[in-house]
């Protein structure tokens, strides 16, 4: 059997789990073994070299983490991939493996809170250029890259508005000044979108949303072609943000119901949003399944299904949102995303705390705004649960 010909419900089980395991077990061992034996000091030494396989060290490579690296690997169809201890360490050792002083990077001004902090404080400190072009504006984007810079990094649908960007249009002028393209994944899932399919060169995600999908696992990964991730392996080997095999174990054990848990997610994320969008209390939705979202075509030119975030502002001011959310029973209020449980919360207290509200304002994100994580509950109590909360509003 070829894994690497499965579909994707196959491969989230099967993908580094053909092979037999010790003594039989038909589950994942969670190796925690920092280190690994040899008797023989000539094998030691080429496995050290990496000449022959084998492990060394867990900061290095390890084995449980390699179960999940390798579901990755096949579901993003890339030629490589390397885990890590969040999604930010996936994000930050990609972006400083990749680039040195004085080379250019070009992105969007709505990318993941702690992604943005890198552009906007860590990489110009090591005097890298960074261009921020307004998120949705291909036009623009397109004269910053044509300028050339040596990468080009892309988050879509973004956070926490759902914008979607135009992955073959922007790929195309970025292969064009020879620019490596990074793309974020997190919010559409291997599921829903494939970016590597689309000509980018690295796809990265913070595993800890809905590759593990159950809130219980921090975890990041970087995939991609063979010669830039091991550039980026070679960051990490010292860096040293490595994911932990229990992580790992969880975050693979949850990645076998990705499938399943996704298009549930998608069908119900769709529903809530047509719910929403004929409620008198709410004032916008924002969910690219959407017809009227103005990255409906784009996402259904890229995308198998339009994920399970939906954002929504209430008509009124924040009180209203301050009222609301505490009325809903069935969501945690609560920071991340992409769990079994639906969880929800105003970006106000979570993913742009640190902005003013005129800067959220000038990112096209209004105060009343709710970012709704949509779990795998029966969506019926999901939008009973919101109607009653809404209805709940003078
Ligand atoms: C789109 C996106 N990328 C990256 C991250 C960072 O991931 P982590 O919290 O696992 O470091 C997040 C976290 O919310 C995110 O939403």
């Amino acid at each position: 059997m070829d894994i690497n010909k499965t579909k994707k419900g196959t491969a989230s089980v099967w993908a580094g789990e053909l092979g037999t395991f010790y003594e039989g077990a038909t589950t994942p061992p969670i190796v925690n073994s920092v280190t690994y034996g040899y008797h023989d000091l000539d094998e030691w030494h080429e496995v050290a070299l990496g000449k022959k396989e084998g492990y060394i060290y867990s900061r290095n490579t390890n084995p449980t983490v390699e179960v999940f690296e390798e579901k990755v690997r096949i579901l993003e169809h890339a030629e490589a991939s390397i885990a890590f201890s969040t999604g930010m360490a996936a994000i930050s050792n990609t972006l400083f493996a990749l680039l040195a002083p004085g080379e250019r990077v070009v992105s969007i001004k709505d990318t993941y809170g702690g992604t943005s902090r890198i552009f906007l404080e860590f990489l110009p400190n090591i005097n890298v250029n960074v261009t921020l072009v307004e998120t949705g504006n291909h036009e623009e984007m397109e004269k910053e890259i044509a300028k050339g810079c040596k990468l080009v990094y892309l988050e879509t649908p973004t956070n926490p508005t759902l914008k979607v960007l135009d992955l073959k249009r922007l790929v195309k002028v970025a292969k064009k000044v020879n620019a490596i393209v990074v793309v974020d994944n997190t919010f559409a899932t291997p599921i829903n979108q494939n970016p590597i399919l689309l000509g980018a060169d690295i796809v990265v995600h913070s595993a800890t949303k809905f590759l593990c999908g159950h809130s219980d696992a921090m975890g990041g990964v970087a995939c991609g072609n063979k010669e830039l991730i091991k550039k980026i392996y070679q960051y990490r080997e010292i860096n040293g943000a490595s994911l932990h095999p229990m992580s790992a174990y969880m975050i693979a054990r949850g990645m076998k119901t990705l499938e399943l848990r996704v298009q549930r997610q998608n069908e119900s994320a769709m529903t809530i949003a047509k719910f929403l969008k004929l409620h008198p209390k709410v004032e916008d939705v924002f969910y690219p399944g959407l017809p009227t979202h103005k990255g409906h075509e784009f996402a259904k030119e890229q995308m198998s299904g339009f994920g399970g975030m939906v954002s929504f502002s209430l008509k009124g001011s924040y009180d209203n949102v301050k009222k609301f959310l505490p009325q809903l029973k069935l969501v945690h209020l609560a920071a991340s995303l992409g769990s079994v449980s639906s969880l929800a919360g105003p970006p106000r207290t979570t993913s742009h705390v640190e902005l003013t509200e005129a800067q959220r304002a000038e990112l096209g994100i209004p105060e009343s705004l709710i970012r709704y994580s949509v779990g795998i509950e029966n969506v019926e109590d999901l939008i009973n649960d919101l109607r009653q909360a809404l209805e709940s509003l003078k």
